[in-house]
C-alpha cells in the first residue's frame, strides 16, 4: 500500500517536473518601453526561442487597456495572420516575421498619445509552452513656442497681498510640460503670502497637454528693475528639453523717500516782473501721491507745479512742497528758497529841473535802491557824458543847458534798469546865435523868412522891428529848452533892416538883418525862404555860377579857334597835356562869351580836350 502510494507521488512529480519543462521552453524577450514622436511610426520588436524549434508557432499581440484588462489586437499561426477588427490599431498596424525567424515586429503607423499603452507579445509553443513578453509604448510631442504675458497695469508695493505679475502658456505637449517662474535669474519658489503660481492644466481631446501658469507675488521697489520669465522642460524621446520665455518687466509704484522743489524758470536771478516757474518732484511715482506747493501766508497749488506772473519782492521766500501718498497718508517735503530782485525807481536829488547862474555849479544825484550792485551812467542829448550816481557841472553856460537823464542799471540781470531826468536852465542874459549872412538879397516882391535863434533863460521875449520903426508880426515862435526860436517873414518892397531884439530881466541882445531888393526881369516874385545860412550861400552860389558860365565862354572860344586853324597832327600826349595848360593861360585874355552850348556839351564830356596845334 505504502509502496504504491510512493510510485503515484514519484509519476506525479515527473508529470510537473515535465510540464515546467515545457513552460521554460519558450522564451520571449522585448524591450522595456519604445519611445517616438507623436506622428512618427513605432515598431516594437518580440524575440523569442523555443526548446522545440520556433516552428508551427502560435503569434498573439495584445495592449493593456486603461482598465487593466487585455486587448487582442492580433492573431497568428501556421495558417493565418489575423488584424482583430475594430481596435484603435487595426488600420495603422502591421506584423512582420514569422515564427521561424524568432522575431516578429508590430509596427504601428502615426502613433498618437492615446497610443501610449503596455503591448504584449504572447507565444504558445506547438507543445503546450508559453511566453510573453511587454513593452511600453511612449509618445511625445514638443510643445508650441511658450508665451508670456505681463500686467499692464502697474503694481504698487504697498498692496497687502500678492499681486498678478503675469501669465505663461505653452501649449499642446505631451505629456504635460512644466513651467517655472524665474526672477532674473533665480527660480521663482511658491512661497505661501510673497509668492503665488498657479498652474491650470487643459487636455485637449487629442489628450495633448496645454499648461497655464499665473504667477502672483508681493512687489518691492526693486522689482522694477527685475526681468520675469518661465522656463519650459518636456520630455523627448531620450532625455528632456527646455525652453524660455520672453523677459518682461513690471511697472512698479512705490512712494517717495525725499522730494524736490526747483525754479524751474526762469534760470538764474530773478527780477520783479517776471513770470516764475516752480516744479516740484518726489523720487517715487506713486501715481496717487498728491503734491502741494505752497508758501507761508502766500501762494499755493495742489498740483506740483506752481506759476506766478508779474512777481514782486514780497513773493520772496520759502516754498515748500509736500507730498502726499494717498495710501499711507505719510507725507514728505522739500523746500527752495527764491529771492526776487528788485530796483526802485531813480530818485534824482534835485528833483526835475533846476535853475543855475552862468558860471555856477551844479551837484545832482541819482540812486535807486536796489537788491542788487548797480550802475549809473549820465547821457545827455544821447551821449553819455558821466559814469557814476553823481554828477558834477562845473561854470554852467548855455551851452551845459538841457536835459539830463541818469540810467541806473543792474549789471548781473539784463533787462533791469530805471532812469530819471533832471532839466537844467541857465539864468542870463539873452544872447542871440549869430547866422552865417545877415546881409541878404532878394527879389521885389519876394517873401522871405528871417530866424532868430536865442539863447537865455528866462525865456527871452523877442520883438522884430525896423530901422523905420515899424514893429514885425512874429511869424512863428518855437521856446526850446535852451531859449526861442523866432521866425519872421518879410516881404521885400525896397531895402530895409530888420531887427530881432531878445529880452529877459538879465538884458537885452540885438541882431540886425540888411536886406536889399534888386528887380530880376527874369525871375518871377517868389517865395524864397532865407535861413541864416542859406542866406549866405546864396551869394556864393550867384558867384559860382558866374564863373562857370565864363569857363564855358572860354571853352567855346578855344573850341572856336581850333576849327578855324584845321589839319594839326601827330604829338606825343606829354607835349599836350604841358601845351593844355598853357593854352588855358593864354585863353583867359581872349575870352569870348559866345557858344556856350557847345562848351556845356564839351564838359559834360569831361576832360577829353582836343589837342592844340603851335
Ligand atoms: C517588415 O516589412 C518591411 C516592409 O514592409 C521590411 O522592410 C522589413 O524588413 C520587415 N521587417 C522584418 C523584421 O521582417
Ligand atoms: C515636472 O514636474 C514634476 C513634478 O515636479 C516632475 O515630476 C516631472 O519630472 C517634471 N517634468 C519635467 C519634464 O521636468
Ligand atoms: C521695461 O519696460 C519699459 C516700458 O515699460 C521699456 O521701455 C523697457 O525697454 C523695458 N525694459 C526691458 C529690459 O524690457
Ligand atoms: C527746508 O529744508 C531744509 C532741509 O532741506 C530744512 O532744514 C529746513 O528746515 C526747511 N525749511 C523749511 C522752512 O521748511
Ligand atoms: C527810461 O524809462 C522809461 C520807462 O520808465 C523807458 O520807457 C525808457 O525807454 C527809458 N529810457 C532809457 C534811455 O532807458
Ligand atoms: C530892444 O528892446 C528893449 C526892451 O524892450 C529896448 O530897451 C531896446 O531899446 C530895444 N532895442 C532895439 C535896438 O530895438
Ligand atoms: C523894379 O521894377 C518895378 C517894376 O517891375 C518898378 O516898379 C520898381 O520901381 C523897380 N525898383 C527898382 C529898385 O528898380
Amino acid at each position: 500500500m505504502a509502496a504504491r502510494d510512493t510510485a503515484s507521488l514519484l509519476v506525479g512529480l515527473l508529470v510537473l517536473f515535465h510540464t515546467w519543462g515545457v513552460w521554460a521552453n519558450v522564451e520571449v524577450n522585448m524591450e522595456d518601453r519604445v519611445e517616438v514622436f507623436r506622428g512618427d511610426t513605432a515598431q516594437i520588436t518580440c524575440m523569442f526561442t523555443s526548446s522545440d524549434g520556433v516552428g508551427g508557432m502560435v503569434i498573439q499581440w495584445f495592449y493593456v487597456k486603461p482598465s487593466g484588462e487585455k486587448q487582442k489586437i492580433y492573431y497568428q499561426d501556421t495558417t493565418m495572420k489575423v488584424v482583430d477588427r475594430g481596435t484603435q490599431f487595426t488600420e495603422r498596424m502591421s506584423v512582420n516575421g514569422t515564427a521561424a525567424t524568432g522575431e516578429i515586429v508590430l509596427t504601428i503607423s502615426d502613433v498618437q498619445p492615446v497610443d501610449e499603452l503596455e503591448f504584449i507579445c504572447l507565444i504558445k509553443g506547438l507543445t503546450d509552452g508559453t511566453g510573453e513578453g511587454r513593452t511600453k509604448l511612449k509618445v511625445f510631442e514638443t510643445p508650441e513656442r511658450p508665451t508670456i504675458e505681463g500686467v499692464q497695469t502697474g503694481i504698487s508695493v504697498n498692496e497687502d497681498g500678492p499681486s498678478k505679475i503675469g501669465v505663461c502658456e505653452v501649449k499642446n505637449g505631451f505629456p504635460k510640460p512644466n513651467i517655472t517662474w524665474y526672477r532674473n535669474n533665480t527660480p521663482l519658489r511658491a512661497d505661501q503670502d510673497v509668492v503665488k503660481v498657479v498652474p491650470s492644466i487643459t487636455t485637449e481631446s487629442t489628450k495633448l497637454v496645454s499648461v497655464r501658469s499665473e504667477l502672483s507675488m508681493k512687489v518691492t521697489k526693486e522689482d522694477k528693475d527685475n526681468l520675469f520669465y518661465c522656463e519650459i522642460t518636456y520630455v523627448v524621446p531620450g532625455g528632456t528639453r527646455m525652453t524660455e520665455t520672453n523677459r518682461i518687466n513690471i511697472t512698479v509704484y512705490y512712494p517717495s523717500t525725499a522730494v524736490s522743489v526747483w525754479v524751474e524758470s526762469p534760470k538764474g536771478k530773478i527780477k520783479e516782473g517776471d513770470s516764475i516757474k516752480i516744479h516740484c518732484q518726489g523720487n517715487g511715482n506713486m501715481p496717487s501721491s498728491l503734491f502741494k506747493i505752497s508758501k507761508k501766508d502766500s501762494d499755493s497749488t495742489d498740483s506740483n507745479v506752481l506759476m506766478m506772473d508779474d512777481v514782486t519782492r514780497h513773493q520772496s521766500g520759502v516754498y515748500e512742497c509736500t507730498s502726499t501718498d494717498t495710501d499711507t497718508f505719510e507725507e514728505i517735503s522739500g523746500n527752495t528758497t527764491v529771492f526776487v530782485n528788485y530796483l526802485d525807481p531813480a530818485v534824482l536829488v534835485p528833483k526835475d529841473t533846476v535853475v543855475v547862474d552862468q558860471g555856477e555849479e551844479l551837484t545832482a544825484t541819482c540812486n535807486a535802491l536796489s537788491s542788487l550792485q548797480t550802475q549809473t551812467v549820465w547821457i545827455k542829448n544821447g551821449v553819455e557824458i558821466s559814469l557814476g550816481h553823481s554828477l558834477s557841472l562845473k561854470d554852467n553856460t548855455f551851452e551845459t543847458a538841457g536835459t539830463y537823464m541818469c540810467v541806473v542799471t543792474v549789471p548781473e540781470i539784463e533787462g533791469m534798469e530805471t532812469n530819471g531826468t533832471l532839466t537844467v536852465y541857465v539864468r542870463g542874459r539873452p544872447y542871440i546865435l549869430t547866422p552865417e549872412n545877415t546881409e541878404i538879397e532878394a527879389s521885389y516882391e519876394e517873401t522871405i523868412n528871417l530866424n532868430c535863434d536865442v539863447r537865455g533863460f528866462p525865456a527871452p521875449s523877442i520883438i522884430w522891428t525896423t530901422s523905420d520903426g515899424k514893429n514885425l508880426e512874429t511869424t512863428s515862435q518855437i521856446k526850446t529848452e535852451e531859449g526861442v526860436m523866432s521866425v519872421v517873414s518879410v516881404t521885400v518892397t525896397n531895402d530895409i533892416t530888420a531887427f530881432c531884439n531878445a529880452s529877459n530881466e538879465f538884458g537885452t541882445d540885438v541882431l540886425a538883418f540888411k536886406i536889399t531888393a534888386i528887380n530880376h526881369t527874369t525871375t518871377p516874385a517868389t517865395t524864397t525862404t532865407i535861413s541864416s545860412a542859406s542866406a549866405g550861400s546864396r551869394g556864393f552860389l550867384i558867384a559860382v555860377i558866374i564863373i562857370c558860365i565864363l569857363l564855358l565862354a572860354i571853352l567855346g572860344s578855344v573850341l572856336y579857334f581850333l576849327y578855324k586853324k584845321g589839319k594839326i597832327c601827330g604829338r606825343s600826349g606829354k607835349q599836350d597835356l604841358t601845351k593844355e595848360k598853357s593854352s588855358k593861360d593864354n585863353i583867359v585874355v581872349e575870352m569870348k562869351s559866345d557858344n556856350t552850348e557847345e562848351a556845356v556839351l564839351l564838359g559834360v564830356n569831361g576832360e577829353k580836350q582836343p589837342p592844340n596845334d603851335q
